[in-house]
């Protein structure tokens, strides 16, 4: 059986109070419309249609998907209306899975419940209880038979009776093509809002005996609508809580468990701790025995076993290795790559460089576009000068190397191996293997000297 499914995503979502179409407000660092599509992959779709508005422009370049068909609906007259015409392209004899676009948090399981029962019906509706159903179109169950549905009354339209109603319907439906064709074309917009509403669709097709199945779930969480931002921050709030127990399942220790964020993947390997307030981005790997410690952010990051990544650092594109230092206080910017044992400490700044093994720049350091050897140390406050207002250049730092606090290494240069350098240096030729090198002035002592008064 071939299933399509029809994403809802044309909504003004002028409840946002954003210039930004609602379907791209994230959960998660991920837009509520690719949160949905991923949802379905499981189902192996015959096609994804995905109804959006007029200026939709910005919503198609977010996706880089050439799988997707994008319907545009002119006009937002109503979800029956933007289910309806993205029907044309769908075979009569297939099924249809109908999702919006700012219901995010629906997932593989949820989704396969619901298409697991009520195979003898003719449309499905999956429905759940909010407490606080303000808004929500309300479920009519049929008294005869409860598995049932007879209607689904809008907020707006209903009675005072019917808003008392908790079991609240998610706007996900599941039909025949053939079924939504047949009966979305007899809705009409006589209502509150003189908008076209798919929910018509379940008395219509009660008047013709059809069977309408109402599969509820208690996982309201999962089929919330999204209108406003503060239903944004309470899914948001929600998918963390779930990222955090598959971290806590994988066997990391959270120090603080409501205080970790995961805005992307994060692969853990045994006994690794979180402190709290940690940050994590992208697709982000730590290996055996790591510490991450309080106020760490961490994008697109691999870490090896036993490293320490000591507070208020933040390390974005980089690989670090096996049992390193890392902050407090330590930014490492992309394209960077810590050997073992390295040590980087508080106020260094690291960009687009190697370091060695058992090399360390502990305090107060800009290391960027080098190449640091093995065994080298770089001493308090060296910076490595590697623009020159014009061009970025190269400095390349042999093994062994000593260089004394305060240095500056004018870029391009290499520092033979074995070299020492003088504290307070400036160097612009360090070519000389096993030296000592000197790059300052003398100092000049003047005796008896007062200042003027
Ligand atoms: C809708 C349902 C309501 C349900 C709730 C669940 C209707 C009439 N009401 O109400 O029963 O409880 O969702 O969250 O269906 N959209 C279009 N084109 C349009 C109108 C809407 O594509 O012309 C899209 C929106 O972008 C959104 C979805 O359809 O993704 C739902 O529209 P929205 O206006 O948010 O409906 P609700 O008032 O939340
Ligand atoms: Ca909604």
């Amino acid at each position: 059986m071939k299933t399509h499914i029809i994403i809802l995503a044309a909504g003004k979502g002028l409840r946002m109070k954003s210039s930004l179409p609602k379907v791209l407000h994230k959960v998660g660092n991920l837009s509520m419309l690719e949160h949905v599509i991923k949802s379905t992959k499981f189902l192996k779709p015959s096609s994804v249609n995905i109804v959006v508005g007029k200026n939709s422009k910005l919503i198609q370049d977010s996706i880089i998907n050439s799988d997707l068909n994008w319907i545009v609906q002119d006009k937002q007259i109503g979800t029956a209306d933007a289910v309806k015409i993205a029907l044309p392209n769908i075979p009569n004899e297939d099924q249809v899975l109908v999702l919006y676009g700012d219901t995010p948090l629906i997932d593989e399981t949820l989704i396969s419940q619901f298409l697991s029962e009520g195979s003898g019906s003719d449309l499905r509706v999956l429905t759940t209880t909010i407490n606080n159903p303000k808004g929500y179109g309300r479920v009519i169950r049929d008294t005869k038979k409860l598995e049932y549905i007879s209607e689904i009354i809008e907020e707006l339209d209903a009675s005072e009776d019917q808003k008392n109603i908790t079991e609240c319907n998610t706007g996900i439906m599941y039909a025949n093509a053939n079924f939504f064709k047949t009966f979305i074309s007899q809705i009409e917009n006589q209502n509150a809002k003189q908008e076209f509403y798919l929910t018509d669709i379940v008395n219509i097709a009660n008047q013709s005996n059809k069977k309408v199945f109402g599969f509820h779930t208690h996982d309201f969480e999962k089929v919330s609508g999204i209108n406003d931002k503060l239903q944004l921050a309470q899914a948001e709030k929600y998918f963390q809580a779930l990222q955090r127990k598959k971290l806590l399942s994988n066997g990391a220790t959270l120090l603080d468990m409501d205080s970790i964020f995961i805005r992307g993947e994060v692969d853990i390997q045994k006994d690794v701790t979180f402190d709290a307030n940690v940050i994590i981005e992208g697709k982000v790997i730590i290996g055996e025995n790591v510490q991450i410690q309080s106020n760490v952010k961490l994008r697109n990051v691999v870490i090896a076993n036993d490293t320490v990544i000591k507070s208020n650092t933040i390390v974005e594109d980089s690989e670090i290795g096996t049992n390193c230092r890392v902050g407090p206080y330590a930014r490492i910017r992309p394209n960077s790559c810590l050997d073992s044992d390295v040590t980087v400490g508080n106020f260094v700044e690291v960009k687009s460089s190697t370091i060695g093994k058992n090399s360390k720049a502990s305090h107060l350091s800009y290391i960027g576009d080098t190449e640091i050897g093995k065994e080298v140390n770089v001493g308090a406050g060296t910076i490595t000068c590697n623009y020159d207002g014009v061009n970025k250049h190269k400095t390349v730092i042999k093994d062994n190397v000593f260089i004394g606090s305060d240095s500056q290494l004018v870029a391009p240069i290499t520092i033979e191996e074995g070299v020492t350098i003088a504290a307070g240096s400036t160097i612009t030729e360090g070519n000389y293997k096993d030296s000592l090198i000197i790059g300052r002035a003398r100092q000049v002592v003047k005796k008896d000297w007062k200042r003027p008064k």
